[in-house]
């Protein structure tokens, strides 16, 4: 008897190692593996335990029968063990519907009648709530479900991908160092993959291809390595993306999301943008405008009693190009569960327009088909904020607009009843370059139309041949510049160091004293250059040297109030060797004569 029993002691010890068993609640069982093969004792008792609770008790299995007079409540009805369990040496037990609060250690030990207990094996069971949402788009090649644990894995570390909502659903087995695709269900054959080197680097993720909408639900990720039993779940989530496309400038967009299901009347709407926030909440029987993000105040519209139509599409009002986003639509029950999730592609596009420099004038268009009110204001923005044009109380507000922009904008007649809002530009420079935004206000100050338009003018070029008299610069703009206005040629090739003067006039004349000496007595400007507008600048004799970009500002007490750039292009005729030998290099195209002599030497 008593070697009896050192022996049962001597095999005890050996299991009693600590293992981890993860499952993720809303689960419906999980199991707690303790096998045994060494001498079971007359009058067995199993019993399954955990230490932090009083009582203890988790399940007992005495002889044939359960014995659950001192189970611990909060397991009432959800442990489970083998009727055979005792014969077979199998003390595995299920615990159905897991939940958090059953996280803990688990001892499996058994004794001999009613004497001593000997731990037989120590078990950390984890309930998680994590799970990793995937999303796929209609129509894609394949899908990525994600799951990674420790590298360097043993190798009899076996993986299985298991659907959460259809119990014994095979995805995809590995097992015993490759596939093990015997028990897979045949909706995944053919279709999955899992990576090479999976023990090494432990990434075991799940690549499903040509997924369908029968894909989408519950996945889980179930790695038994050593004596663990370590679970990841992942939920795929099938999308049909809606595109919707629009011009900046329409009043509205729709955002469509509609469903033929029938919604409970409590139920809760809410959409979101792609940076998480909130487009439009609808709950409790009304939209709730304190909830929405600033950037969608007084913008986003449901439909009335939309629960009973099921249309919980949204309409956003005057959308510009910062709303490309993807929108969610997700409708949620009362308990939380989601009920319906669609997205939304939206996108606004930003019209470019295109010039030369040096045309007369450029236009910026925008029609609207929207009935304006009367005393509608128009007020057209560059991307600084800079007031380009205002249009209000029936006429052009000129006072309120940039001095930039003095004199060189335009917008129709009858604009309001027209719905022309298109603004004309004169005399566009490359400084013009800017996104403009044309905002059209209700009396009250509501936005009604709110416009992007992109405007890019090309940099002016002007090409010559070296040996000609002169070369000419030209600067158009408006005409009658203000009088104490000052004009500035620089050069912007870094020729001695960055922005060499190469011509000033203020003060009503030319300053000859403040330009760069490579360029005195070579340039001039027009008489009467502020009246006619004309700050064209010409250059005489002008060499390949020359070359590079040129930049007229026109400033007035520090602000630059026009710019242009003009692109130099100066070719030389010949390369020229001097005396000492030195290169200069005068052509595109280097002469090779002195290496053909060198080499005939
Ligand atoms: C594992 O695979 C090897 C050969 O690849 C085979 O001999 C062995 O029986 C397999 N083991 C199991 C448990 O399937
Ligand atoms: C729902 O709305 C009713 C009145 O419309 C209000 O009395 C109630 O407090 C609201 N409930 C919640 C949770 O906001
Ligand atoms: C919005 O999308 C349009 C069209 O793809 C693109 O031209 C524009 O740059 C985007 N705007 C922003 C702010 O992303
Ligand atoms: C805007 O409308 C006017 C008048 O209907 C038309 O002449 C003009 O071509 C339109 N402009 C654009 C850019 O569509
Ligand atoms: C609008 O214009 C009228 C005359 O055209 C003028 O009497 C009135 O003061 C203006 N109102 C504002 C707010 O500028
Ligand atoms: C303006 O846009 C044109 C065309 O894209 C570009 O070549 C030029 O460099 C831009 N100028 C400035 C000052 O950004
Ligand atoms: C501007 O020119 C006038 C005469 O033409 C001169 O008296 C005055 O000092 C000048 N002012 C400056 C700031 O150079
Ligand atoms: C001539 O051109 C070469 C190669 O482009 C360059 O390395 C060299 O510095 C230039 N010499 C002069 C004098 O500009």
């Amino acid at each position: 008897m008593m070697k009896k029993l050192l022996l049962f002691l001597l095999l005890v010890s050996q299991h009693a190692l600590a293992v981890v068993v993860q499952v993720n609640e809303g689960e419906m069982s999980v199991l707690l593996p303790c096998k045994y093969s060494g001498f079971i004792p007359e009058d067995p008792t199993v019993l399954w335990t955990r230490n932090d609770l009083d009582p203890k008790s988790v399940h007992v299995r005495q002889e044939e029968t359960d014995d659950l007079r001192g189970q611990n409540q909060r397991y009432r009805g959800r442990t489970s063990m083998r009727p055979d369990a005792l014969e077979t040496g199998d003390f595995s037990l299920t615990l159905t519907k897991p939940t958090k609060t059953d996280t803990g250690k688990y001892t499996c030990s058994i004794s001999a009648g009613r004497g001593e207990e000997r731990r037989l094996r120590d078990l950390q069971l984890q309930v998680k709530d994590q799970q990793v949402e995937v999303k796929v788009e209609e129509g894609s090649e394949s899908v990525i479900l994600p799951c990674k644990t420790t590298p360097d894995l043993p190798e009899d570390t076996t993986v299985e991908w298991t659907r959460s909502d259809h119990e014994h659903m095979v995805a995809h087995v590995y097992s015993n160092r490759s596939d093990d695709l015997k028990n897979q269900d045949d909706l995944y054959c053919g279709r999955t993959k899992m990576n090479e080197d999976l023990l090494r680097t432990g990434d075991l993720s799940l690549t499903l291809e040509y997924p369908t909408e029968r894909d989408s639900g519950g996945y889980i990720c179930t790695i038994y390595r050593d004596k663990d039993i370590l679970r990841q779940k992942v939920v795929l989530h099938h999308v049909r993306v809606y595109q919707v496309e629009v011009d900046s400038g329409v009043e509205s967009v729709l955002l469509p999301c509609k469903t033929t299901v029938c919604l409970p009347k409590d139920a809760k709407v809410e959409w979101k943008d792609m940076k998480d926030r909130k487009v439009h909440v609808y709950k409790n029987g009304s939209d709730q405008p304190e909830e929405q993000d600033q950037v969608y105040r007084d913008r986003t519209k449901m439909k009335r009693n939309l629960l009973e139509p099921g249309d919980l599409s949204l309409t956003l009002k005057h959308p510009t190009d910062g709303d490309n986003s993807t929108y969610t639509c997700t409708v949620y029950s009362r308990e939380g569960k989601i009920l319906l999730n669609k997205d939304v592609l939206l996108t606004v596009r930003v019209p470019q327009v295109e010039v030369d420099s040096g045309v007369e004038s450029v236009q910026l268009p925008f029609n609207t088909t929207l009935h304006l009110p009367e005393d509608a204001k128009v007020e057209w923005m560059d991307k600084n904020d800079r007031k380009v044009h205002v249009y209000k109380n029936g006429s052009d507000q000129p006072e309120e607009q940039h001095q930039r922009y003095r004199d060189r904008t335009k917008m129709n007649e009858d604009l309001l009843k027209t719905g022309d809002l298109s603004l004309t530009l004169k005399y566009p420079t490359d400084g013009d370059n800017s996104t403009y935004t044309c905002t059209v206000y209700s009396r009250e100050g509501n936005i009604l139309l709110k416009r992007k338009v992109e405007l890019k003018v090309r940099v002016c070029q002007v090409e010559v041949e070296e040996g000609v008299e002169s070369v000419q610069l030209p600067f158009k703009t408006s005409q009658n510049l203000p009088e104490d206005v000052e004009v500035v040629w620089k050069d912007n090739f870094g020729r001695y160091y960055y922005d060499n003067k190469v011509h000033v006039y203020k003060n009503g004349s030319d300053q000859p004293e403040e330009q760069h000496q490579v360029y005195r007595e070579r340039t001039k400007m027009n008489e009467d250059l502020l009246k006619t507008g004309d700050l064209s600048l010409t250059l005489k004799h002008p060499t390949e040297r020359d070359s590079g970009e040129y930049r007229c500002d026109v400033v007035t007490n520090e602000w630059i109030i026009r710019r242009k750039t003009v692109q130099l292009k100066v070719k030389g005729r010949v390369q020229v060797q001097d005396q000492t030998g030195d290169i200069r290099n005068r052509s595109s195209s280097i002469d090779p004569t002195p290496l053909m002599a060198d080499q005939s030497v």
